[in-house]
């Protein structure tokens, strides 16, 4: 695990969008896993602004969304798919096309289908090249709330009472308007991506990051079992770091690998 200390989350969002553009440009298999949430939203203003600069394109990639809501009306600015192709979508985004998101279908009328759906989907077009996370402040990566099995594929799952707090600024400060349930990815799918960019900001995260970064792995810190994974690249700001203890080794390492 690489992890990179920046001052200030505009510079975590320019370097998270350097290792994604030098990743897909690169890239044989061009499929992006992406997350929602605020944290990567410095990042997808980046990836715009190079397309724009013609120095990055998703036309021909695919995009695997790591989490859907259940049950949020299909024209709902929050549900995921939404989000995403406001951030990403179209020749005045990234290029991306609408076809080429794959979402999970949280208004299936069956979501452990649509779950089974999405798993395979990633598999059957060759798997995530690079797949960006941001990070609950209980360690959760994607919807995988604490407790989770660490081995788990896509599966529907009911969201903590932290998660529904965290993400009622979405939904009218209004935790009675967010959503209790989801599908995402597993621990075991989200582990299957051949490199993982994991995003933190601001002091909310420290904890997470600690656990993340220095702690045990365990499933009630979910994201610990990214250091089982052999390409995983952390970016935080100093107010995500702030408890991290081997910051001069971090660095040292940041700079020489
Ligand atoms: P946030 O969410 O970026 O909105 O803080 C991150 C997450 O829950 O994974």
């Amino acid at each position: 695990m690489k992890v990179g200390i920046f001052s200030d989350a505009h510079k975590v969002g320019a370097e998270a969008a350097r290792i994604v553009i030098e990743a897909m440009n690169g890239a044989t298999i061009r499929n992006l896993g992406v997350a929602t949430g605020s944290t990567p939203l410095n990042l997808y203003a980046e990836l715009r602004k190079a397309h724009e600069e013609g120095t990055f394109s998703l036309a021909d990639a695919r995009a695997f969304a790591l989490d859907e809501y259940v049950n949020v009306p299909e024209d709902h600015p929050e549900r995921y798919r939404n989000v995403l192709r406001t951030e990403l979508v179209g020749d005045d985004k990234t290029g991306l096309k609408d076809e080429n998101l794959f979402t999970p279908d949280g208004n299936d009328s069956d979501s452990l289908v649509a779950a089974d759906r999405h798993d395979a989907a990633i598999r059957d077009n060759g798997g995530v090249e690079l797949q960006i996370l941001g990070i609950g402040s209980n360690g959760h990566i994607g919807f995988n709330e604490p407790g989770t099995a660490l081995t788990s594929r896509t599966h529907v799952d009911v969201l903590t009472r932290q998660t529904r707090e965290d993400n009622a600024r979405f939904f009218d400060d209004d935790i009675s308007k967010v959503p209790t349930h989801c599908i995402t990815q597993g621990l075991g799918t989200i582990m299957d991506a051949r490199s993982i960019l994991l995003i933190a900001t601001g002091s909310a995260k420290k904890e997470a990051v600690k656990e993340l970064v220095e702690g045990a792995v365990s499933s009630f810190w979910p994201a610990t079992i990214l250091q089982m994974h052999p390409n995983v690249t952390v970016l935080v700001d100093k107010a995500a770091a702030e408890l991290l203890t081997r910051t001069d080794f971090y660095k040292d390492r940041w700079e020489t690998l």
